[in-house]
């Protein structure tokens, strides 16, 4: 199996987290979202125990709340050790709602308004991430208003494109996220930030895409944003104390994308900011990592009831299930690739080769094509691998479907996270 916490029981049945798959969508109804509790704490715990033997004790994880946001998921962070990243007002309600200690909290965005600003202040995050000068002007005006000294992080873009990453693009200088270091953009926002007495400058954040499998690109951030600090603190005495290098490790959503070993790549970005410190001679701040998709991606199932199978003679076979685009838009946004099988009858082999299409009007509501898959019948139970993250946190209500439940499995329990939305809540905000 894809990921280690799945298998096959006595009846041929796909077991999550060793929950039989077909009796949990008996149980909850389909489509429904199981998250792998136990396996999203076990990697909780391989980040934090990897950032404290090679970056320290005062390293740690965020959560990058976007993958996966809901007050279960914030509890169980909390719990976990982990600081979280928001990026909205409304990932910081749901925060707040569960109790997260808000201190613990990043508060990021590009173009946060003046009601988000206000709203993270009132609230007391922790760490505001500052995006541009204009944010910066904003954030200082309003902490003097509180009589508030607010700390920061800002965002800065190290030049990296993780895709011709040895090469210093241009290319990712041209974002809408932060300042780069090549234009002196960066530099210029740091003068600033030190020079405003409402604001703690105490550290730098970058990150350089998502879903990336090569490690290279995070060392050379790491690299960068390093040698940057040293010029920070020979040119205008600043000292770092926490550098945030963001998120994007790659998960495997199929067989063929590769393994990658967190800890591993955790010990060689130490390794250079280690390096990088000492020649620069400045202090090793504390890193910190904002992982998402890693934390939770792998964790995760969707589980459909198959309807209609249509074989187009010379053409393809269309399996359809009771859900789609609305609760995994992922496929029609960025063509991605996933593992699916039958979990009724998931030791058998998968013999055919298929287009799952969801149930909305058009006609690019796909889940996935050319997906290898064992003979699907109508009433049969799919599984979709690997899609705790970037799923429930994208879904909306195309078509008025209401969105489906999250189910947590540990321990052989399930808990319901987020009860499957109904037909009422979908009207509740109608006002005529
Ligand atoms: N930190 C920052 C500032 C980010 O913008 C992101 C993701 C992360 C951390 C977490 O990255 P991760 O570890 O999850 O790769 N909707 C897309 C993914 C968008 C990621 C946006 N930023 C998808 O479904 O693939």
């Amino acid at each position: 199996m894809l990921h280690p916490n799945l298998s096959l029981n006595e009846k041929g049945h796909l077991t999550i987290g060793g929950m039989d798959a077909v009796e949990l969508a008996a149980q909850y109804g389909t489509p429904a979202y199981i998250i792998d509790e136990d396996m999203v704490r076990q990697n909780c715990r391989t980040y934090r125990s990897a950032m404290a033997k090679y970056f320290g004790g005062n390293s740690r994880p965020l959560y990058a709340s976007k993958a996966l946001s809901c007050t279960g998921m914030y509890h169980l962070v909390r719990e976990e050790g982990l600081g979280i990243d928001c990026v909205s007002g409304g990932e910081l309600f749901t925060a707040k709602t569960a109790g997260f200690p808000a201190g613990r909290i990043y508060f990021h965005g590009n173009n946060k308004t003046d009601r988000d600003l206000c709203d993270a202040l009132d609230m007391g995050v922790g760490t505001i991430v500052v995006d541009h000068e204009d944010e910066l002007r904003a954030l200082a005006a309003l902490a003097a208003e509180r009589g508030i000294r607010q700390r920061i992080l800002l965002r800065i873009s190290p030049g990296i494109d993780p895709h011709t990453h040895r090469a210093i693009s241009t290319g990712s200088v041209d974002s809408k996220f932060g300042r780069a270091i090549e234009t002196g953009q960066a530099r210029a926002i740091v003068a600033e930030a030190l020079s405003l007495p409402s604001l703690e400058l105490v550290g730098l954040h970058c990150h350089i895409g998502s879903q990336i499998f090569d490690i290279d690109p995070f060392v050379d951030a790491a690299r960068i944003m390093t040698a940057f600090l040293g010029e920070l603190k020979r040119d205008l005495g600043f000292d770092c104390r926490k550098l945030n290098l963001g998120g994007g490790f790659g998960v495997r959503y199929t067989e063929f994308d590769p393994v990658i070993d967190y800890a591993d790549a955790i010990r060689r970005m130490a390794e250079v900011v280690h390096t990088l410190c000492a020649e620069n001679k400045i202090h090793v701040p504390d890193i910190l990592l904002e992982p998402g998709r890693s934390l939770v991606a792998a964790a995760g199932t969707t589980l459909y009831t198959v309807g209609s199978v249509k074989e187009i003679p010379g053409f393809k076979c269309y399996v359809s299930v009771d859900g789609g685009m609305p609760d995994n838009p992922r496929y029609a946004l960025y063509g991605s690739r996933y593992t699916a099988l039958i979990a009724n009858r998931a030791g058998e082999e998968k013999t055919e080769t298929v287009t799952i299409a969801g149930r909305c009007c058009e006609s690019g509501d796909l889940i996935g094509e050319e997906m290898p898959l064992q003979p699907a019948r109508r009433g049969d139970i799919l599984a979709v691998l690997s899609t705790g993250a970037y799923n429930y946190s994208m879904a909306s209500n195309y078509n008025r479907i209401p969105r489906p439940p999250v189910i947590f499995v540990a321990g052989g329990r399930t808990t319901l996270a987020v009860r499957r939305e109904t037909y009422r809540d979908i009207v509740a905000l109608d006002q005529l």
